[in-house]
């Protein structure tokens, strides 16, 4: 087996511990992206061991792929209705455990599967937490129809809220428009520094060629947060003030 570098060890330990919050008979949301998918291993060997009954619904088709190929049975989240629980990664949590998501483009099913959640716990390594979210770009899932039109009103909101001169990049891949699970393109902003999270979220929902942006607003109850050595630190929402 190939040694895993600090950063894999840390995500292998925040998959760890959110997999010890699974219980028998749970309905679960997966994340997506490479913390996920240390999760979807480790969960697929608890299911193998303890012989866990559980009902799963996948945030991306890697991830549906994934863990149909270990052997976990995925079923579409309307079949389930209602989850218990979702485990995801992030790209940047804060204090209060709000989140930057939709590094690996689903950020679209991970918020529907999110808010179609009891609870949400988010892993991460160090790396993700920070005081103020917006270092990372903020995705933004657009209609194809014209894009460019509702980049340049994302553009306009921007300056409304005195975000001005931010770069906003189509994503790419192999030099064409990435397609998310819907169909839909991914803009990236680059923003430094989002001060009031809310009113950006709400502004650009509000955009009729805006599907959905990766801000996660009080989602998220609980983050993993594993380090190098494998240790793995609690932070609830309700400790930001602490
Ligand atoms: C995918 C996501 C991922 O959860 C996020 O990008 C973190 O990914 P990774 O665990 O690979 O760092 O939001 O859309």
């Amino acid at each position: 087996m190939t040694e895993l570098s600090p950063s894999d060890i840390a995500k292998d330990a925040a998959a760890a511990a959110a997999v010890k919050l699974v219980e028998n008979g749970m309905r679960l949301g997966l994340g997506t992206g490479s913390t996920a998918a240390f999760m979807v291993r480790r969960l697929a060997e608890i299911v193998k061991q303890d012989g866990l009954q559980l009902r799963c619904a996948a945030t991306s088709q890697a991830t549906a792929d994934l863990a149909e190929s270990l052997g976990l049975k995925i079923e579409s989240l309307d079949d389930i209705g209602w989850l218990d629980l979702t485990i995801d990664g992030a790209d940047e949590l804060d204090p209060d455990l709000n989140l930057i998501k939709g590094g690996g483009a689903a950020l679209l099913r991970e918020k529907i599967v999110a808010s179609a959640s009891d609870r949400m716990v988010v892993m991460a390594d160090g790396s993700k937490v920070v005081e103020v979210l917006g270092a990372f770009h903020l995705p933004v899932e657009v209609i194809g129809f014209g894009w460019q039109t509702t980049q340049e009103l994302i553009s306009r909101t921007l300056d409304r809220l005195e975000l001005t001169d931010r770069p906003i990049l189509l994503r790419q891949r192999d030099e064409m428009p990435l397609l998310t699970d819907e169909g839909n393109y991914i803009l990236d902003l680059s923003l430094e520094a989002i001060p009031e999270p809310a009113r950006l979220s709400a502004a650009l929902n509000a955009i009729p060629g805006v599907v959905e942006n990766g801000l996660f607003l009080g989602l998220c109850d609980l983050a993993l947060v594993g380090k190098p050595d494998g240790e793995v630190v609690e932070l609830r929402a309700e400790d930001a003030e602490e």
